[in-house]
């Protein structure tokens, strides 16, 4: 890849943590200080706002096998209809964009085999699993397509001689020895998981538990996931994405500009175009997922409802908060999910109410639309007491880590100046350690811990943001903040990866290993 000298300076020159943020306002590659990428526009018309149904994805259906739950997925390429009357090409699980919902019970394994029907490698990550390395989508533990096809440069270019790979199918196994939570599934190959991702491949699984189902929250049709993803489109209606090698198999990365991430200019809600949802006028529960590979979003409500209920944030990443959290606003980085009640019920019938994006502009400054249809019976609440949380305090930890996300001289996105390497451990915690990790950033990167949730202890002088309650697996990093988390590293031993979850900088390099010992 040709280095752009001009960035590479600017870079070198304002390197410093401190003068990044002043930065961002004026440098014309970072194209927005919502977050650290530059818009790709659609070639094509864009459809009106909130036409299109929400879909939800359906549930899987497993084959119960003693106390595990088997489940078998394809993945494959589909002609789906994206934007209304236009037929565009993804990679899917099942031929889906969003794959199909699992849904686990906290306590029963579930074992799910994945075939290989794709003209490229995949890895699958559980995201937010608490799972053993062999089943953690290891990014070099690829699962080559069947037949055997080429398994691209990478192979080579990371030499991994613990990489476990296989040809045509894998089994990926979770013990499901966690607390109910909303995960998502999406692939996790070394080089490629930005374009893997944007072209499809990612899909939720729910865990369920007693603890959860004993509380009075909205159920059934009243519980919807909502996985918020930006794309574009070219001319001819396939998915439109800057890889330096569209087959996706040899040379990884983005153009140039694009380096610092893509975001689209079209907001899907579970693979749909800005939908529309029709509720009855009660309570509902959003498990809100960023899936977007960049792009970070401050939802909103507009009208707010007339009584003064708010977004009411009943989970995090890990699972329920302590107690519920209302917010005008939320923010969300990329891979972070927000547990959200809303209470439509002060709104008049008829009313439409809109899902906005108020980090976005234009196009994406909706993202979907309720449409209140109905007065209707509820018999759902949002309990004052959620759950109870181990809460982890600093002098329990053994050490702190400190890991820098920044760019190098190089123009490499990097960890404490350093690229990728799976054959150097970047930090060997031992079984049942607390640790504190404490992330320094230049730009936004939001920073995602494989294995383990953690809590936020501190960002910057300050305590946690408005946004950091309960257990968390991603964390959103600003420009020129530093943020500290503590967690424990629990039940398996083995190599994990932590990377920044901007996907295009995870393809650059910006991750690290930790070895559980
Ligand atoms: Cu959501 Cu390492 O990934
Ligand atoms: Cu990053």
């Amino acid at each position: 890849m040709k280095p752009q000298l001009s960035r590479r300076r600017m870079l070198g020159l304002v390197g410093g943590v401190g003068a990044a943020a002043a930065v961002g306002a004026t440098v014309p590659w970072l194209a927005s200080s919502a977050e650290t990428g530059r818009l790709l526009r659609s070639e094509l018309p864009l459809p009106e706002p909130f036409r299109v149904p929400l879909r939800i994805p359906p549930v899987l259906t497993p084959t119960p096998d003693g106390a595990t739950d088997r489940y078998d997925m394809t993945q494959r390429s589909a002609t789906v209809e994206i934007l209304p009357g236009v037929p565009t090409e993804i990679w899917g699980y099942d031929g889906q964009f969003p794959g199909p919902t699992i849904v686990s019970r906290g306590g029963r394994r579930t074992v799910v085999r994945h075939r290989n029907l794709l003209p490229a490698p995949t890895v699958v990550h559980l995201h937010g699993g608490h799972t053993p390395a062999a089943s953690d989508g290891y990014p070099t533990d690829l699962l080559l397509p069947e037949g055997g096809a080429d398994a691209g440069h990478h192979v080579a270019s990371y030499p991994d001689p613990r990489a476990s790979v296989v040809v045509g199918s894998r089994e990926y196994e979770y013990p499901v020895l966690q607390r109910a939570a909303t995960l998502w599934y999406h692939d996790h190959r070394m080089d490629f998981t930005g374009p893997g991702v944007w072209r499809g491949l990612a899909g939720f699984h729910l865990i369920r538990d007693a603890e959860e189902e004993a509380l009075p929250l909205p159920a059934g049709e009243r519980e919807i996931p909502l996985m918020i993803a930006d794309r574009a489109f070219a001319a001819d209606g396939s998915l439109r994405y800057p890889a330096l090698d569209p087959s996706l198999l040899h040379q990884h990365g983005v153009e140039t500009p694009y380096r610092q991430g893509v975001v689209g200019d079209v907001i899907l809600v579970n693979g749909s175009p800005w939908p529309v949802l029709d509720v009855d006028a009660v309570r509902y529960r959003f498990r809100v997922l960023n899936a977007s590979n960049t792009r970070r979003y401050r939802i909103a409500l507009d009208p707010p409802p007339p009584d003064g209920s708010r977004l009411v944030q009943i989970g995090s990443d890990g699972g329920l908060l302590e107690r519920p959290i209302s917010h005008d606003s939320i923010e969300i980085a990329p891979a972070e999910r927000f547990d959200l009640v809303v209470d439509f019920s002060s709104y008049p019938v008829g009313q439409a109410v809109t899902l906005f994006n108020r980090l976005g502009s234009g196009t994406t400054g909706h993202i979907m639309r309720f449409q209140v249809r109905r007065q209707a019976h509820d018999g759902s609440a949002i309990p004052e007491r959620l759950s109870t949380m181990e809460v982890l305090r600093p002098e329990q930890a053994v050490t702190t880590r400190r890991f820098v996300f920044r760019s190098n001289l190089e123009h490499e996105w990097q960890i404490n100046g350093r690229p990728f390497d799976p054959s150097r451990a970047d930090a060997t915690p031992r079984l049942g350690d607390v640790e504190i990790w404490r992330f320094t950033s230049d730009f936004h990167h939001p920073v995602h811990i494989h294995l383990v949730h953690f809590q936020v202890l501190r960002r910057g002088i300050e305590d946690p943001g408005p946004y950091d309650a309960g257990w968390k697996d991603t964390i959103d990093l600003r420009p020129a903040e530093q943020v500290e988390v503590i967690t424990r590293f629990t039940d398996h031993k083995g190599r994990f990866v932590f990377h920044c979850h901007n996907l295009e900088h995870e393809d650059m390099a910006m991750m690290g290993n930790f070895e559980v010992v």
